[in-house]
């Protein structure tokens, strides 16, 4: 809060080196540090943006400036010469990857959602599949998103399959990490980004659970010459000398000119809670999601129905009769207790409760006030 207080009152416009040296830099310091704590390697360069939506926009244009020749100055409408465009994504993936083909004049129809396994993942084997059918069909594959902590349920798709794909077919791998991506610094956590290091790009968002005030995304690509190629564009107004000396000039790294000093408060949540910091805040969460689903297993009530990798707790009523309007109710009545806020989603098309844990305020007493909502409006 106070690098926000900060950054509004010196008003820091990083869109070139020039007009702020130290929010260009510090934005590369801050994204190293970050890379290097989640285990991404050195060949990925980190850039700041507002959301998520924006980071994979940014991502999947990248792929679309690989694959589609002459993109960038015919665009796509008219090409004789060129057939569909297909990207792919598990049917847990998030809205900003339908949004993302929507904004990139591909059509929500490129957009293929592979099923899942019964945890929920995508299922690699039809991945694989379907770019072989879309292939036969004569469409063109582009890119695949693989997502490590699904919003629905934080699933962890097999990205080290995905990616095994993606190198064979030659697409871009985009990893959707919004959520759960900063899990990987928990030691015993390594494995939920294992061949994430193959991808081509990977978003993370500390304003999710890194304890970052909104807005704070990171795109970290290994390909950044690529998305520059896509967005790179220089008027006289904006030339400097130091464009040939070799520094980060931002605004080349996406649509947006101006960009606003978010780096600084990345800085100093890093600074402030240090490495260790970070990983017990992060751990003390799981096992306090890890606590709730125990009592939900150990409940004749509710039951839990998804594995709880992370800080979300999926559960339903154990009712099989249980609706709906029932589960809705009971959410509603829970909430208007005004000691908890809890939120839903649907699984196997069935409403589904959610216990989300990422505030370092939240702990056990919070916890159990939850369960005890839960269940007198259960029994209500
Ligand atoms: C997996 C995942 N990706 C992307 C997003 C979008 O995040 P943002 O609000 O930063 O655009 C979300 C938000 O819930 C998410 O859960």
């Amino acid at each position: 809060m106070l690098a926000e207080f900060l950054s509004a009152a010196l008003n820091q416009q990083a869109m070139l080196w020039r007009t702020s040296p130290a929010a260009t830099e510090l934005e590369e310091v801050a994204l190293g540090w970050l890379r290097r704590l989640i285990g991404l390697p050195e060949a990925f360069e980190g850039v700041i943006y507002d959301t998520a939506s924006i980071s994979t926009l940014h991502a999947l244009a990248a792929a679309r400036e690989a694959a589609v020749p002459g993109v960038r100055t015919a665009g796509l409408a008219g090409r004789q010469d060129l057939s569909g465009v297909r990207v792919y994504c598990s049917e847990h993936a998030h809205s900003s990857v339908d949004k993302a083909v929507i904004l990139l004049g591909l059509g929500q129809d490129a957009l293929r959602r592979v099923p899942a396994d019964v945890q929920f993942r995508m299922r690699a084997d039809l991945l694989g599949a379907a770019i072989a059918e879309d292939r036969a069909a004569g469409l063109l594959p582009i890119a695949a998103v693989a997502t490590v902590g699904s919003t629905s349920s934080t699933s962890v798709d097999p990205v080290e399959a995905v990616a095994e794909i993606c190198a064979r077919e030659r697409i871009w791998l985009h990893v959707d990490a919004a959520y759960a991506g900063v899990a990987a610094m928990v030691p015993g956590y390594e494995w939920i980004l294992q061949g994430a290091g193959r991808a081509d790009s990977l978003v993370v968002n500390p304003h999710k659970w890194l304890f970052t005030p909104f807005d704070l995304s990171v795109l970290y690509c290994r390909r950044m010459d690529v998305l520059r190629q896509a967005f790179s564009l220089t008027p006289e107004y904006l030339k400097t000398s130091e464009g040939e000396a070799g520094v980060k000039n931002l605004m080349d790294t996406g649509i947006q000119l101006g960009r606003r000093f978010r780096a600084l408060k990345l800085w100093m949540v890093l600074r402030h809670f240090g490495a260790e910091g970070l990983r017990s805040h992060l751990a003390e969460h799981m096992r306090l999601a890890r606590t709730f689903a125990a009592w939900v297993d150990a409940s004749d009530r509710y039951e839990r129905v998804a594995p709880v990798p992370f800080s979300v707790v999926c559960f339903r009523l154990r009712a099989p009769a249980a609706g709906d309007a029932e589960h809705a109710r009971i959410l509603d009545c829970v909430n208007a207790s005004g000691d908890v806020f809890l939120s839903h989603t649907k699984l196997d098309g069935r409403y589904v409760l959610r216990l989300a844990i990422g505030n370092i305020n939240t702990t056990e007493r919070h916890v159990a006030r939850a369960w005890e909502l839960l269940n007198s409006a259960a029994q209500q």
